[in-house]
């Protein structure tokens, strides 16, 4: 059961920002050492008796279900919180109904279009809450299985050379993985994106080296092969959020098989996307996806490993989880 203070006094996970680089690396170290037991089967019993409620006010597939596996494969159990079949639709505020959830369970996982809500809603509640994407604000989680995902392929958290590429300015998971990659050393970061979708200036590194690049597609691979990148975090038109009216034509980067031509080897190079891809518009080209560079579905599958730790340390299992398979 949770003991009300989270993991090293940080009652929810809100933002990349509240982690240090040593705790970056010890949540990624325990979601190593949780792996073999993520999903299959094969449960743990750190969390016995416990009860996650994922409580999502906007679409997701991987976040929200790999949470409900990390869960199980804790030996806990989940439940779901439907915004369109709750007492929302009788005109509950999303205040009181966070409250209520609090009643039934342990902690909760949450998703909204909103920046900051999720910070407020948690200040509400006494069970850590952990944020699964706050409007165009973070997505902490995502970062944290993307940087297990690049110490999987490249042994390395330092000294990466790394475009992030597309939609910088509405997409959650950039800007956390900017923030991240800047508690790391040697890191030079290329923000590379279509005139209008420049990333704010909030979510830049201030540490490291950062290049701001504006161009449209047809000059991308000529500038990926001139950056010669150790990773390319592709991401996402984030249409929902782009302002209505606004022409998206123009907007949009595709990672083909011409692009990977010339770039670095495998085990030098990955190129990730959070997905979802959009089906007819994606940024990574279908007939690519099976070179091993690229790597969004090894990427969703981190998802559980990491999930696991997150969910553990934040009820107060850390001593648990340090002795597991040993
Ligand atoms: N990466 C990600 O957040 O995917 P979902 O929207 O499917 O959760």
């Amino acid at each position: 059961m949770s003991n009300g203070t989270g993991w090293r006094g940080k009652k929810d996970l809100l933002s990349i920002r509240q982690l240090s680089r040593s705790e970056i690396e010890d949540i990624l170290h325990y979601s190593l050492r949780l792996e073999p037991y993520s999903g299959k089967g094969k449960n743990l019993d750190i969390c016995n008796d416990e009860i996650l409620i994922n409580a999502f006010f906007e679409p997701s597939t991987r976040t929200r279900i790999s949470f409900d596996t990390a869960m199980v494969s804790m030996g806990g159990t989940f439940d779901q919180f439907i915004p369109e079949i709750s007492s929302i639709k009788k005109g509950e505020s999303i205040e009181n109904t966070v409250k209520t959830l609090e009643n039934y369970c342990d902690i909760i996982v949450t998703r909204h279009s909103e920046p900051g809500i999720v910070e407020k809603l948690a200040s509400l509640v006494g069970v850590p809450v952990i944020n699964a994407g706050d409007g165009i604000n973070e997505h902490p989680t995502q970062t944290l299985l993307d940087l297990f995902t690049v110490l999987k392929h490249l042994n390395r958290l330092d000294g990466l050379k790394v475009a992030t590429i597309g939609d910088l300015r509405y997409n959650r998971p950039a800007h956390s993985m900017n923030l991240a990659l800047d508690k790391f050393d040697g890191i030079e970061i290329f923000g590379i994106s279509p005139h209008g979708l420049e990333i704010q200036e909030e979510y830049k590194p201030k540490r490291n080296k950062y290049e701001e690049i504006v161009i449209n597609m047809k000059n991308l691979d000529e500038t990926l092969w001139k950056i010669n990148p150790d990773i390319i975090c592709t991401w996402r038109l984030r249409k929902e959020y782009i302002p209505k009216g606004e022409d998206t034509l123009g907007y949009s980067y595709m990672i083909t098989k011409k692009t990977m031509s010339k770039l670095k080897e495998v085990g030098q190079l990955i190129v990730t996307h959070p997905m979802p891809f959009e089906e007819g518009a994606e940024e990574i080209s279908p007939e690519i996806m099976n070179d091993p560079r690229i790597v969004p579905f090894k990427q969703e599958r981190c998802g559980i490993q990491v999930r696991m730790a997150v969910i553990g340390l934040w009820l107060g299992h850390e001593d648990e989880i340090k002795v597991v398979g040993t």
